[in-house]
């Protein structure tokens, strides 16, 4: 009888471990609210590869054939940036959603401008991203810290590319000079 005893106190602490080691597993340790910013980061990122897919299209259809190409590249790393941030909320105990990608501007009025409208949409995505920081930092989420410094240098580089491009403006005397545009054109980078 009393080996008995012992065997049910084994088998109870057993389960006990076993719980516990479950409740562990499904635990996260990154915080409720940075989840909450980095599900909102996701969206922005999907709204960006929207919206350079938009501009490449524009470019396309009027003739500007290395600042489409540039677009749809951009739109695949864009698309890239939504999943790195999406793998990250699944891989540790979250759960990423899968956002609906709405308001997409398809209409523009210069090649001058979708490059302007460029660089707003990568200051305000580097703003987020500081500010995802600053909350995680503020909230000890070490993790999501650690993670988010990929994308402060990233957004360092995607900046620098577009305020190199908008330069070559500034050097045509009029901004709407078709061969101008041409030639500002054959200048955009290859993103390869
Ligand atoms: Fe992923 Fe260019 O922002």
């Amino acid at each position: 009888k009393i080996v008995c005893i012992e065997k049910k106190c084994s088998f109870a602490k057993k389960i006990r471990v076993k719980m516990a080691k479950k409740e562990l597993r499904q635990e996260t340790s990154l915080n409720v609210e940075v989840i909450k910013l980095l599900n909102e980061q996701v969206a922005k990122e999907a709204h960006a590869s929207a919206t350079y897919l938009a501009m490449a299209s524009w470019c396309d259809v009027n003739g500007f054939n290395k600042s489409a190409s540039f677009f749809y590249a951009q739109a695949e790393e864009e698309r890239e940036h939504m999943l790195k941030n999406f793998h990250f909320l699944n891989e540790n105990g979250a759960k990423a959603l899968s956002p609906e990608v709405t308001k997409i501007t398809h209409e523009y009025k210069s090649l001058h401008e979708v490059f302007e409208k460029t660089l707003e949409h990568e200051i305000s995505v580097t703003t987020s991203v500081y500010a995802i920081i600053s909350k995680a930092r503020q909230l000890n989420d070490f993790a999501s810290e650690n993670f988010l410094q990929w994308f402060v240098t990233e957004q360092l580089e995607e900046e620098r590319q577009i305020r190199d491009i908008l330069t070559l403006f500034d050097f045509a005397t009029t901004k709407d000079n078709p061969l101008a545009l041409k030639l500002i054109d054959e200048r955009i980078p290859f993103k390869g």
